[in-house]
């Protein structure tokens, strides 16, 4: 399961929804009212909240058909993922807002992503949190840890240099493909640390 929450760096999602279809994934998807928000504030688009408009928006800006994409929207707790009874493989929140952090770490579920992070966790199954924010309180420090605590992975979306990028996009890819890792998944080649460069 994808969900993205309202901090910057949507780019990632976007790569991280692409890259999942492209490799023939079955993606629940679930986009947070914030997350919808910051699309519009900072890239001047509007993210549909109806699942078959949004299903068609997020088919559209990957220019991917393959995989299966199931949208959901923001706020109905209803609906199949909402359930501890329906499979997954893990959640990955990227990014993850601190005030979804601090929600998911209190247990209030708000809207559906918090709902189904709260479900991850009491499943025991794996959750990725991607925290976007600098710089970190004690506040968000403490909710990270308690997130840690209860079982969940912290992966914030930190560049490496070591790949040697030489483009955003492949930072980009970087990020993204570091954090599945997390969950085993292989989404493409990376330029993997083998020791030092030889002079
Ligand atoms: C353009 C923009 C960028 C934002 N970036 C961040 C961010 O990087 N990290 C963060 O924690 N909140 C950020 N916020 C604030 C969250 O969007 C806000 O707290 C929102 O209520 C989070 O909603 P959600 O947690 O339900 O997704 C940003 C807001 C806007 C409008």
């Amino acid at each position: 399961m994808l969900a993205v929450s309202g901090a910057s760096a949507q780019p990632l999602a976007q790569r991280a929804l692409q890259l999942l279809l492209q490799a023939g994934e079955r993606v629940e998807l679930v986009v947070s009212r914030g997350a919808i928000g910051v699309w519009q504030a900072e890239l001047g688009v509007r993210v549909p909240s109806e699942p078959d408009a949004q299903e068609r928006f997020w088919r559209e800006r990957t220019g991917c058909e393959s995989g299966s994409l199931r949208c959901h929207r923001w706020n109905d707790q209803a609906t199949g993922i909402a359930s501890g009874s329906y499979r997954t493989r893990g959640m990955v929140i990227l990014p993850c807002s601190m005030g979804a952090v601090g929600r998911i770490a209190s247990g209030v579920a708000t809207d559906l992503l918090e709902r189904c992070a709260d479900v991850h966790l009491k499943e025991g199954r794996p959750l990725v949190i991607c925290p976007r924010e600098t710089p970190w309180n004690l506040v968000h420090l403490r909710n990270l840890t308690a997130l840690a605590e209860a079982g969940a992975r912290i992966a914030p979306p930190v560049p490496a240099w070591y790949h040697q990028p030489t483009s955003i996009e492949e930072m980009v890819d970087f990020l993204v493909i570091r954090v599945f890792d997390c969950l085993g998944y292989d989404l493409g080649n990376l330029q993997r640390w083998s020791g030092p460069i030889q002079p």
